[in-house]
C-alpha cells in the first residue's frame, strides 16, 4: 500500500461506500504499472481467483496453461479424474513447461525433456545418470500445487498456502443462485479474445445496466426492463437481477429460437437475468435458459484476455434444432460484446489522461460500486 501515492490512496478512500455516496474508482487504478503490480500481489496472489468452469477439463489430461498474478500455473485433470493446479515451470532450470491448451499424459518440458507425471511428479530426465544423488534428489524436484475449490461448476485457485474458506469467500453466492441450478450446467461454447483496454473496464460494463440505451441502443436495450436494485449480499462478489420481455438469451428478432428454460426456475427468476460479478475476474449472466459468462485475467494494466462461456442444462442439448437455436444465443452475446469493445478501448484511452476525474455512480450501477469498495478495501488493506 505505500508503494502509491498518497493522491492515489486519498482516491481510494473516496471509492468506499455504495453507489449513492461512493466516488468511481481513481483513473490511475486502470493505468499505473505501480497499481497494476500491487493488484496482482493483493487480488491476484492472495484470496480466490476464478478459473472459469470445471468442464474446460472433461478427461484426463487436459491442461491449460493459465497465469494468475503474474505465475505461470498448469491446471491439469489427472489421472485419477481429480483437477490439480500445479507450478508451470520447469524443475531443472526455470522454463515453463506447457504452454496453450490440449491433452497429455505426461508434462514434458520441452527445453530438456524433463517429465512430469500429471501430478507433478518428476518422472524421468535424460542425461542426468552421472549427477551425484540425482535419483534421490527427484522426489524434491517435483512442481509444486496450489488450491484449487470447485463450488456450482466453477474452479477457483489460491496461491496462498493457507487460503481463506472458501465457502466463507463465496458467502452468499450458492443461496443466491440456487435455482439455475449452476453445477449440473454444460459448457457448449469458450471462445477466447483480447481486448485492449484495462481488466476492470471490461468487468464493469458486463455488470451495468446504465450503458445499455446508448451502447446496445439497436440491439439489446429493448430486451430489458428497469433492473431491481442490487441484492445485498455476503461474499466477494455483487448481483443484480432485472426481468427482461421474453429472454435476455435471444436478441428480440431470434425469439423463436428460445431453449428450454431450467427446470428450477419459477416466478421472476424465470423471466429475467441475474448479473453477477464474482471478484475479482469471473461474470456471471444467468438467464432463464442459459448462463453467459467471462473470465478476464489481466495482461498489463491495458489489455485483458478474456474467454467467454455459454453453458445449458444438458438436457438442453437434445432438443430439436440445437444447433440452430444455441447459435442464435451465441449471436447475441457476441453482437453485445462487439458493441462493448470500441466503447471500453475509448474509455481506456481516456483513463489516461492526468486530467481524468473521479465521477460518481447511477443508480443503475449498483454492482461496480460495490466491486469499487471491495476493492479499495483490499488495496488499502482494510480487510
Ligand atoms: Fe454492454
Amino acid at each position: 500500500m505505500s508503494r502509491l501515492p498518497s493522491e492515489l490512496l486519498d482516491g481510494l478512500r473516496l471509492s468506499l461506500g455504495d453507489w449513492s455516496t461512493a466516488r468511481t474508482l481513481p483513473a490511475g487504478c486502470y493505468t499505473s504499472a505501480d497499481v497494476y503490480d500491487l493488484e496482482q500481489e493483493v487480488l491476484f496472489r492472495r484470496g480466490w481467483v476464478g478459473l472459469g468452469r470445471s468442464d474446460r477439463w472433461k478427461k484426463p489430461g487436459d491442461y491449460a496453461a493459465v497465469d494468475i498474478g503474474g505465475t505461470p500455473v498448469v491446471v491439469v485433470r489427472d489421472g485419477e479424474g481429480e483437477l490439480r493446479a500445479l507450478a508451470n515451470v520447469c524443475s531443472h532450470r526455470s522454463s515453463q513447461i506447457v504452454v496453450g491448451q490440449g491433452n497429455a499424459e505426461r508434462l514434458r518440458c520441452p527445453f530438456h525433456y524433463w517429465t512430469y507425471d500429471l501430478d507433478g511428479r518428476l518422472m524421468a530426465a535424460p542425461s542426468m545418470g552421472r549427477t551425484e544423488h540425482f535419483k534421490s534428489d527427484m522426489a524434491q524436484l517435483c512442481l509444486a500445487s496450489y488450491r484449487l475449490a470447485e463450488r456450482h461448476g466453477f474452479v477457483l485457485i489460491s496461491l496462498e498456502d493457507e487460503p481463506p474458506d472458501v465457502d466463507e469467500w463465496l458467502g452468499d453466492l450458492g443461496a443466491t443462485h440456487q435455482d439455475w441450478l449452476l453445477g449440473e450446467l454444460v459448457t457448449t461454447r469458450r471462445r477466447e479474445f483480447t481486448v485492449d483496454c484495462n481488466w476492470k473496464g471490461f468487468a464493469e460494463v458486463f455488470n451495468e445496466y446504465y450503458h445499455l440505451p446508448y451502447v446496445h441502443s439497436s440491439s439489446i436495450d429493448d430486451i430489458y426492463r428497469q433492473p431491481d436494485d442490487g441484492d445485498v449480499v455476503d461474499g466477494a462478489f455483487a448481483t443484480q437481477f432485472g426481468l427482461t420481455d421474453g429472454t435476455g438469451g435471444l436478441l428480440a428478432s431470434e425469439s423463436d429460437k428460445v431453449l428450454p428454460r431450467m427446470s428450477g426456475l419459477t416466478g421472476r427468476q424465470a423471466q429475467g437475468v441475474r448479473y453477477t460479478w464474482l471478484f475479482p475476474n469471473v461474470m456471471i449472466a444467468t438467464g432463464a435458459e442459459a448462463m453467459w459468462m467471462y473470465e478476464v485475467y489481466p495482461d498489463g494494466p491495458g489489455r485483458t484476455k478474456c474467454a467467454q462461456v455459454v453453458a445449458v442444462p444438458a438436457a438442453s442439448l437434445n432438443v430439436a434444432g440445437f444447433e440452430e437455436k444455441i447459435n442464435a444465443y451465441y449471436q447475441r452475446f457476441d453482437v453485445a460484446i462487439d458493441e462493448d469493445i470500441p466503447v471500453l478501448e475509448q474509455q481506456f484511452l481516456g483513463q489516461k489522461s492526468p486530467e481524468a476525474k473521479q465521477g460518481r455512480y447511477s443508480h443503475l450501477e449498483p454492482s461496480v460500486a460495490r466491486f469499487g469498495d471491495w476493492y479499495a478495501r483490499r488495496l488499502l488493506n482494510l480487510q
